[in-house]
């Protein structure tokens, strides 16, 4: 099979842990016989320094040309600290998600057996834990109006959802629950936000369709709590745009690290890979960085936008026995030896 794949690499240690995923990739088409189509593209803060601006057309084209986009992370921390600059790295990725139609961020939060002990989490309380998130990616408080008045004293952003949008997530959320243990959690704030009660009555009035799925409504600071005291509780949670954020960065914490967890933005038509984890600044350049979150994202776009499950499974597999046999960057090393992103990378090519 020939596969077209924009390949963005962005911020920070970005292009490093792209640089793995891209290897490994090649090595497990070469398996397989597929052919690999990389075209390299600008975006966030080197989109910036280059061009200008954080996605640019060029880039945009290239993604709307490709089967699936694999991205690394956007953000520089000289933007950081600047609340004046006019364009930021992070517009870019709003921007793509926006124009890619990529309503659905898929995060899968699971635990390693090797690694179990790595989590600050107790290993009764963690053992077992396999949940997906699916945050809503287009909607919400990161695209409401926003704003100063006041000259400039009072800010505002404005959380805005429309029925068709929650529809459009919430299905995705069902369908994936009834392939899964058929346990569908709606996380909201339905309690204080009328957005929130948009997404309730809406999710309720879906339930029919699917009578075989258990649904559940809790609150979003109940789940924050549930999350780490019961993980094993979840299955499938659908939630808003912040909240899903938020969520599942703390979910991150189960795995043992952050380094290591992969996600999926789809819509209709576009698929985007890409690690839940930032540009991670502190460690640019120094091939520290744990490349695994990339490299599973990988494995999600085989199996998700080319059916090529054995593929993703070859994947999985080597990035276990990698774990198993302590072939790990320093997020996961503790007293032993640390790898180097690259030679974990080259290590997980050799053993595919
Ligand atoms: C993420 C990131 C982004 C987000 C940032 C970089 C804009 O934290 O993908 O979770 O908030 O969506
Ligand atoms: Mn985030």
């Amino acid at each position: 099979m020939k596969l077209n794949i924009a390949l963005l690499a962005g911020d920070g240690i970005g292009p490093e842990v792209i640089n793995q995923a891209v290897k490994v990739c090649d090595a497990v088409a070469n398996k397989f016989n597929h052919e690999i189509n990389w075209t390299p593209a600008l975006t966030g803060a080197a989109a910036i320094d280059a061009v200008g601006e954080p996605y640019p057309d060029e880039t945009h084209e290239i993604c709307l040309a490709a089967d699936a986009v694999l991205f690394g992370a956007i953000g520089h921390p000289k933007y950081d600290n600047d609340p004046t600059a006019k364009v930021r790295p992070e517009q870019g990725l709003l921007k793509m998600r926006k124009k890619l139609g990529l309503f659905a961020n898929i995060r899968p939060t699971f635990t390693f057996p090797s690694l179990i002990d790595k989590s600050p989490l107790k290993r009764e309380r963690i053992e077992g834990t396999d949940l997906v998130f699916l945050r809503e990616l287009t909607g919400g408080i990161y695209f409401g109006e926003k704003g100063r008045k006041d000259n400039g004293n009072t800010a505002f952003d404005n959380c805005v959802y429309t029925k068709e949008e929650v529809i459009r997530l919430a299905k995705k959320g069902f369908e994936l629950a009834m392939t899964r243990s058929k346990k569908l959690c709606c996380v909201d704030k339905a309690n204080v936000l009328e957005t929130s009660r948009l997404w309730r009555e809406t999710v309720q009035g879906m339930e029919k369709d699917y009578p075989e799925v258990e649904v559940s409504y809790e609150f979003v600071d109940a789940v924050a709590m549930r999350l780490v005291q019961w993980p094993n509780s979840y299955d499938v949670l659908i939630t808003e745009n912040l909240f899903g954020d938020i969520l599942t960065d703390e979910a991150s914490v189960i795995s043992g690290s952050m380094g290591l967890m992969p996600s999926a933005s789809v819509g209709t038509e576009n698929y985007l890979y890409e690690p839940i984890h930032g540009s991670y600044p502190q460690a640019a350049g120094k091939d520290i960085a744990n490349p695994l979150a990339t490299i599973l994202s990988a494995a999600m776009m085989f199996e998700d936008a080319f059916g090529l499950a054995k593929e993703a499974e070859a994947i999985r597999n080597v990035v276990n026995r990698s774990l198993k046999e302590g072939i790990v960057t320093e997020d996961l090393s503790e007293n032993k030896k640390a790898y180097k992103t690259s030679e974990v990378g080259d290590w997980l090519v050799r053993n595919i």
